[in-house]
């Protein structure tokens, strides 16, 4: 039986959120004592070492993308930034949210930290505005940090300054994308900016900035305070530590589960999520939400990795999994996958903003029809999604080929 194994979540539920004296009382900020001590080139290294990979989605290294921003020139006495991905838009996620609302004082210590390995004097944290109860978590614990001396001048009486506050996103999918939230962020409409430059060099206010998601920074407390060789001891060599995956769909006890990476979607349903409810078989999960891909049985033992998962043509993304019975319909589920990145699409470039409404009428043009049809229309839309993905301005206008394509591959004759 697979057990959790929480560094993220490791106070969600068990301690007061609003309350700094608990957190301090659960080990809280020794990650950020023990950083102000070293050399920020050395926290640098930790997470480099620790093999830490973003968990927004990408999985891209985080170590690198702190040493890229430790190194981009400042634009002469111009700040660096620190800011927190916590838009949490892709539908099926909502790990963020548990992090904020049941722990946020370790968010708040992994950003302080992140920030002092860039040097970075200030930060935001950029939550959407239907998150409530995160937001006013999160005001609470940056209010509480500023009156114990995690947050202000001179912290700690380390000389080192930085400064954080929350900014509201209005909802929309797209401004989770890290260069359109910096363009929300500054009070602009969520737009993106093209890539490059990225935000290590050009980010907000077009300053070097350091962006991460909110369960990302919750990692780097303990990397810093355990040390990156330790923390890589858990889960797998390419994809190391551990992440939580939120389980929603037709099983038992659907919710949010930390575990180490390596784990099998097979562990995370019949284990922890106790089985199919409804007495009917596995037919399919979605990993990675919208953006994400279809995957059948033949997936259930592969360990769950970026890599690991990349070679089966599939995605680990957000760790949204959702899951799909016997009874279901792949093709509402296709449907309601279009139809949001038809309303997603922000309608700056062409490709996307045409290509992702012509792939919704494809798809209700053969409601009803044989599956022969609706494979062949698949592919058809395969092709058109292609082109999208070539041709369009962010990366949104490439998101509905994942799906796509991983339908074709796994479930091309189930429509
Ligand atoms: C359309 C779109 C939506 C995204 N939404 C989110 C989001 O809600 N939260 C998030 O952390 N990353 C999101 N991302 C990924 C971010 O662009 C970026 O990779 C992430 O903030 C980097 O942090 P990480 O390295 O810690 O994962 C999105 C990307 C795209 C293309
Ligand atoms: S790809 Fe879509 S979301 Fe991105 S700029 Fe173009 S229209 Fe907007």
């Amino acid at each position: 039986m697979i057990e959790q194994t929480k560094i993220a979540l490791r106070n969600a539920g068990s301690i007061d959120p609003r309350s700094i004296d608990a957190y301090q009382a659960a080990g809280g900020f020794q990650g950020l004592k023990k950083a102000l001590t070293m050399d920020p080139e050395e926290i640098v290294q930790e997470l480099e070492q620790s093999g830490l990979r973003g968990r927004g989605g990408g999985g891209f290294p985080t170590g690198l993308k702190v040493k890229f921003t430790r190194q981009a020139e400042r634009h002469g006495k111009g700040n660096k930034y620190v800011v927190c991905n916590a838009d949490e838009g892709e539908p099926g996620t909502f790990k963020d949210r548990v992090i904020m609302e049941g722990d946020p004082h370790l968010m708040v210590e992994g950003m302080i930290i992140g920030a002092f390995a860039i040097q970075a004097e200030k930060g935001y944290v950029y939550i959407r505005g239907e998150y409530v109860e995160s937001i006013a978590r999160v005001e609470q614990a940056i209010k509480n940090c500023y009156e114990r001396g995690y947050l202000g001048s001179n912290i700690l009486d380390s000389g080192y300054s930085f400064d954080l506050e929350v900014r509201l996103g209005a909802g929309s999918y797209l401004c989770g994308e890290e260069l359109t939230l910096l363009e929300s962020l500054e009070g602009k409409r969520g737009y993106p900016r093209i890539k490059p430059p990225f935000p290590a060099n050009q980010g907000v206010f077009n300053a070097p900035t350091l962006i991460n998601n909110v369960e990302t920074f919750a990692h780097m407390p303990v990397i810093v305070a355990e040390g990156g060789e330790q923390y890589k001891k858990r889960g797998t060599e390419k994809s190391p530590g551990t992440k939580i995956f939120t389980l929603s769909g037709d099983v038992k006890q659907p919710g949010y589960y930390e575990v180490v990476m390596g784990t099998t979607l097979g562990q995370l349903i019949y284990e922890l999520g106790g089985g199919m409810k409804n007495g009917h078989g596995f037919k399919a999960a979605l990993l990675g939400g919208a953006a994400g891909t279809f995957v059948d049985e033949s997936v259930m033992d592969t360990p769950m990795g970026f890599d690991t998962l990349r070679e089966k043509g599939a995605t680990l993304g957000s760790g949204a999994v959702m899951v799909m019975d016997a009874s279901r319909s792949l093709y509402e589920m296709m449907h309601s996958i279009l139809d949001f990145f038809a309303h997603e699409s922000c309608g700056k470039c062409v490709p996307c903003r045409v290509g992702t409404r012509m792939l919704l009428m494809m798809w209700e043009g053969v409601k009803g029809g044989s599956a022969g049809e609706k494979a062949r229309t698949l592919e058809q839309m395969q092709e058109e999604a292609e082109y999208m993905q070539e041709n369009s301005l962010c990366p949104l206008g490439g998101s509905p080929i994942i799906s796509i394509k991983s339908a074709v591959h796994y479930f091309r004759d189930e429509f």
